[in-house]
C-alpha cells in the first residue's frame, strides 16, 4: 500500500501539443499544476506517475500490475518495430530468457574487460582535443560527443574502429531516429503504410541486418583472440542458464542494434551534460581537476584509477539527476490498480518523466541548485532508492548501466585532467529536445582550452 496521493486530472487536450514540442517541460508543468499522480487525456490518454513511490511500484512490478510491452501502446509498438527481437522490446516470454542469456555479459566484472578499449579510445580523443584546442575555434560539442560515443560503443560491441562503416551507421541511426522520434499518426504512422519515412526506415534496418550478419559470419569463420573479444563474440557464447538454449543470428543483430539505439545517444547525452555543468561551475570543475590531479598525477589512467575517483563520479550522478539523459519510461496496466488510493483500471498507459522525478522540488531540496554531494553516501542511504532512477529500477532497468557508467567515468577523467571546456552561446539548460535522448534544444556551442601541465600547476 502506498500513502494517499490525490488525482489530479488535467482538462481534456490540456497542452498536449507540447508533447512534441517540449515534453519534459509539458511533464514538469503538469506535476506542478496537478500533482503526484495526473490524469491527461487528448490525442494520448495516459497517467503521468511523478510520486517516487508509486514509480518505485510500477517499476519494481513486484504484483505484475504492468507490462512494458502491450499491444495497447503506440510508442512501444513504434520501438518495437525497430528492436524487434530485442530486450527492450520483446514480448515478456521471449524478454525473460533473453535477459538471462545476456545480463552476464553486461555484469560489473565483464564490462570491466572493456576497460582497456575505452581508455584507448579517450586517448585517441585526446589527441583529436589538442589540435582543437590550439586552434581555439568555436565547435558543436552535441556532434562531438555523438562520434566520441559511437566509436566507443561499436569499438566494444564489434572489436573494431569501423571508421569506414561511421558514416552509414550514422546515416542508418539517424532514419530511425527520425522514425523513432515521429508523432504516431493513426494511418500515415502504421507500419504497413507506405510512408517515405516508413520505406527508408525499413530499408535502414534491412541495410543494417545485413551488415551485422556479415560481422557475426566473420567471428564465426575467425575467433578473436581472448583478449579481444567483443559483445558479438560474447553472444555468440551466450547460455541460457535454464535452458541451455544459445542465441539465433537473427536474435544477436536485434540485440546488437538495441544496444547501439539504446546506448549510444544516451551516453552522449550524458558526456554533453558533463562538460556543460563543469564548464556553469568553476568550484566543482576545480574539485574534479584536484581529484584527477591527486589520483593520476602524470601517468596514465587505468582501470585501477576509476574507484578511486569518488567526487568525479559523484559529478557524474548529480549530472543525471539534474539533466537525464533518458527521459521516459512507459508501461500498461494488466490489471486495475490501486495507485495511492485512485484505482486505476486496466489497459491504462503509465507514462514516467526522469527529469520531473529528479527535479521535484519535495524531494530534492533547491533542484536547480547543482550539487554533487547530493550523492555523498549518507546522503543516498538517507533517500529512497525510487527518488533516483536515472537507469531506471527492477526488473527492466538499464542492462548497460555498468557499461555506461564506465565510460563516463573514463571519458570524463582523461579528457578533463587535460582540458576544460568553455561555453560559447549561453543557453537555457531547461529548453531540452527530449526524443530518445535528451538534449539542449539549439545545441551546444563550446571552445576547449589545454590545462597547465600538473608539475607546473603544482610548483605555482
Ligand atoms: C547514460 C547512458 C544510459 C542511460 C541514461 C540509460 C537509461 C536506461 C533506462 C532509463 C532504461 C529503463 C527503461 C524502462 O524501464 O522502460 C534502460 C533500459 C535499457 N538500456 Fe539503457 N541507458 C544507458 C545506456 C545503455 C547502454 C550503453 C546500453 C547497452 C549497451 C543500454 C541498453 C539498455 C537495454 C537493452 C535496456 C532494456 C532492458 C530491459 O528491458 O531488459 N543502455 N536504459
Amino acid at each position: 500500500m502506498t500513502a494517499p496521493i490525490t488525482l489530479g486530472v488535467a482538462p481534456r487536450f490540456y497542452k498536449q501539443w507540447q508533447l512534441a514540442r517540449n515534453a519534459v517541460g509539458f511533464c514538469n508543468q503538469l506535476r506542478a499544476e496537478f500533482g503526484d499522480l495526473v490524469l491527461a487525456r487528448g490525442f494520448f490518454d495516459f497517467y503521468l506517475v511523478n510520486d517516487p513511490e508509486l514509480v518505485g511500484m510500477v517499476l519494481v512490478n513486484k504484483d505484475r500490475i504492468v507490462d512494458r510491452v502491450d499491444a495497447r501502446n503506440p510508442i512501444y509498438q513504434r520501438i518495437g518495430n525497430i528492436g524487434r527481437s530485442g530486450l527492450a522490446t520483446s514480448a515478456p516470454e521471449h524478454w525473460r530468457q533473453q535477459r538471462r542469456r545476456v545480463a552476464p555479459l553486461f555484469g560489473a566484472s565483464a564490462i570491466r574487460g572493456f576497460a582497456e578499449t575505452m581508455i584507448a579510445s579517450a586517448e585517441t580523443w585526446a589527441a583529436r582535443w589538442d589540435a582543437k584546442a590550439a586552434s581555439g575555434a568555436a565547435f558543436d560539442m552535441k556532434a562531438e560527443m555523438n562520434e566520441l560515443s559511437l566509436e566507443v560503443n561499436t569499438r566494444c560491441l564489434f572489436n573494431t574502429e569501423l571508421r569506414d562503416d561511421h558514416a552509414r551507421l550514422q546515416g542508418w541511426f539517424s532514419t530511425m531516429k527520425r522514425y523513432l522520434e515521429a508523432f504516431p499518426y493513426p494511418l500515415f504512422g502504421a507500419w504497413w503504410f507506405p510512408s517515405p519515412l516508413n520505406l527508408q526506415t525499413k530499408a535502414a534496418l534491412r541495410a543494417f541486418d545485413r551488415w551485422a550478419l556479415g560481422l557475426i559470419a566473420r567471428r564465426r569463420a575467425a575467433p578473436l583472440a581472448p583478449d579481444a573479444i567483443d559483445m558479438i563474440t560474447r553472444m555468440l557464447g551466450a547460455r541460457d542458464p535454464e535452458t541451455g538454449a544459445g542465441m539465433s543470428d537473427e536474435e544477436i543483430v536485434h540485440e546488437l542494434l538495441t544496444f547501439l539505439i539504446a546506448g549510444f545517444e544516451s551516453t552522449s547525452s550524458a558526456l554533453l551534460w558533463t562538460f556543460y555543468q563543469l564548464s556553469q561551475h568553476p568550484d566543482i570543475e576545480a574539485r574534479v581537476h584536484a581529484e584527477l590531479d591527486d589520483v593520476l598525477g602524470d601517468r596514465a589512467l587505468t582501470m585501477e584509477d576509476l574507484p578511486k575517483l569518488a567526487y568525479t563520479r559523484r559529478v557524474i550522478d548529480e549530472v543525471m539527476r539534474q539533466t537525464p539523459a533518458v527521459w521516459f519510461m512507459a508501461r500498461t496496466t494488466v490489471t486495475e490498480v490501486d495507485m495511492g488510493g485512485n484505482r486505476i483500471p486496466e489497459g491504462s498507459h503509465l507514462l514516467m518523466s526522469i527529469p520531473t522525478l529528479h527535479n521535484n522540488p519535495a524531494v530534492w531540496p533547491e533542484p536547480a541548485r547543482f550539487d554533487p554531494d547530493r550523492f555523498l553516501p549518507e546522503a543516498v542511504a538517507a533517500r529512497s532508492p525510487n527518488a533516483y532512477v536515472p537507469f531506471g529500477r527492477g526488473p527492466h532497468a538499464c542492462i548497460g548501466s555498468h557499461f555506461s557508467l564506465q565510460e563516463l567515468l573514463v571519458m570524463t577523467a582523461a579528457l578533463a585532467r587535460r582540458f576544460r571546456a568553455v561555453l560559447v552561446d549561453d543557453l537555457d539548460p531547461t529548453d531540452v529536445r527530449a526524443g530518445l535522448s535528451v538534449y539542449p534544444r539549439h545545441g551546444v556551442r563550446m571552445r576547449l582550452e589545454r590545462r597547465a601541465a600538473v608539475a607546473t600547476r603544482k610548483a605555482s
